[in-house]
């Protein structure tokens, strides 16, 4: 056995400016904080515009054909970037780890290719790559922790539970792109929420594939217990948590839901499709029926609770009769708002493997208005019976349109534009509902009563 060869020293990295783009979910969204946080701890600064960095990162989503579709056009527009100032760029994410190969033969200017569990890695690749374009993306046993000071939701912090997924639903890449399930220590968890809170965020949004199944990887603390020591140290401030796959979504978390006051009602159910056929195809692991139990718990429990979900059209073998259990499914549960895309087949996967993509694109095209159209009418109906409430919103910032338009999230996570005198970016306010559109409420901050 010959002995492992001592690495070579790495210059430290020259002050640079870096640029990320990021594509995705917020697991993606919260990696782009981690990937700052590391870089910034190098001494790099976040630049403004991509013009103005050295360093381009494009933290990439391989969801659909259509997410990869995005990343390869953009890399093909930052060469003239990287030309013209020499930037470095590096490929992150999802479409890094599925397709190294394609980047590599495609855009041979790229630098650095890097999958989701080799963040830890990217700054000493990245001073690496000066020499050679470097790729990583092994897997890892073990938790890795990451900076998390660096943020850039501005009013909502984002805390990641646990990486990867085991579930293998047929249609989904995400098990090939993220990896096994691995936990992170719950003591991390309180201490970057205790960290959030300290520095003023009102929000803290707990993230993973699979929330529902964590354990403390040391105590074996579950995702209830988990909710029940964050509620105690986020009295006054609000918990939400995505996402929850409803097969594993159990009566103690709608308990726990219902009892820590911090924790907002409502709650993102993924229910796919509306016909059992479909569902079994695509290995959920529960039936409609199942599912409506879930949710008639809820309701039971918090009549308030505001459910939102994803849909997909199309998937293979979908006949009309089971696509009209899913839009039966819409009048049932009555969703506040809903993720709707039309099937595509992705690399790996079961369904890809198995299925022949058997649903015409013209019929899922026109199944995805149907079923966005029949959304809209529910929405509609759902924020008229709002107006002349008052409600509790977090503002998230300035609106687009005058100086005393703001907007926001209620606890049901609904859209909030509102009038107010002064900027209330990050606080709660008391809001009025005047109006309403089909994707937003609207209306006017309730002036604080005097002291
Ligand atoms: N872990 C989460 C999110 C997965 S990806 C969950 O289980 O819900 C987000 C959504 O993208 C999925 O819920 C699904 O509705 C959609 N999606 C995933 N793969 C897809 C595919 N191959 N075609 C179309 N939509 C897909
Ligand atoms: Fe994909 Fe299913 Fe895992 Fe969600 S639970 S990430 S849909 S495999
Ligand atoms: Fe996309 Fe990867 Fe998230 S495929 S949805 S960025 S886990």
């Amino acid at each position: 056995m010959t002995a492992p060869r001592p690495l070579k020293p790495m210059p430290p990295l020259e002050p640079f400016h870096f640029y990320i783009y990021t594509f995705g979910c917020q697991m993606n969204e919260n990696d782009s904080e981690h990937m700052a946080g590391l870089l910034m701890a190098e001494g790099a600064l976040p630049a403004a515009v991509p013009e103005d960095s050295d360093f381009l990162i494009i933290n990439t989503c391989a969801v659909r054909a259509k997410s990869v579709d995005k990343v390869y056009s953009l890399l093909g527009r930052l060469k003239r970037v990287k030309l013209s100032r020499d930037a470095k760029i590096a490929v992150t994410g999802c479409v890094a780890q599925l397709f190294r190969r394609d980047i590599m033969r495609q855009f041979p200017y790229v630098d650095l290719i890097v999958g989701p569990d080799n963040y830890a890695a990217l700054p000493a690749l990245l001073k690496k790559s000066r020499e050679r374009p470097q790729s990583a993306t092994a897997w890892h046993s073990e938790w890795q922790e990451l900076p998390t000071g660096f943020r850039a939701k501005g009013v909502s912090a984002y805390i990641t539970i646990m990486e990867g997924c085991d579930n293998f639903c047929s249609y989904c890449v995400v098990p090939f792109t993220r990896g096994r399930v691995k936990f992170r220590p719950l003591e991390h968890i309180l201490a970057e929420a205790e960290a959030a809170l300290a520095r003023g965020y009102n929000e803290i949004q707990l993230l993973g594939q699979n929330v529902n199944i964590y354990r403390d990887p040391e105590k074996g603390s579950d995702f209830p217990m988990l909710l029940r020591t964050l509620g105690r140290i986020c009295e006054k401030n609000w918990i939400r948590f995505i996402t929850s796959h409803p097969r594993d979504f159990s009566p103690e978390l709608a308990e726990t839901m219902a009892d820590t006051p911090s924790i907002c009602h409502q709650l993102h159910l993924p229910i796919q499709a509306g016909s059992d056929s479909v569902l079994r195809e695509m290995n959920r692991g529960y039936t409609r029926a199942q599912y409506l139990d879930k949710i008639r718990l809820l309701r039971q429990l918090m009549p308030d609770i505001a459910l939102s979900t994803d849909i997909i059209v199309g998937f293979p073998g979908e006949n009309e009769s089971d696509f009209q259990q899913t839009l039966d499914i819409l009048e049932s549960v009555r969703y506040t708002s809903i993720f709707s895309f039309r099937y595509s087949p992705r690399p790996q996967t079961a369904a890809s493997r198995n299925l022949p993509d058997s649903v015409p694109l013209e019929v899922k095209r026109s199944r995805l208005i149907q079923v966005q159209s029949r959304q809209k009418k529910i929405q509609q109906d759902l924020h008229s019976n709002q107006v002349g409430r008052i409600m509790k919103v977090l503002c998230t910032g300035p609106g687009k349109k005058d100086g005393s338009a703001y907007t926001g999230r209620n606890a049901a996570n609904q859209v909030v534009n509102f009038r107010a005198q002064t900027d209330q970016t990050g606080r709660f306010v008391e809001v009025e509902i005047t109006s309403f559109g089909p994707y937003s409420l609207r209306g006017s901050t309730i002036p604080a009563s005097p002291p």
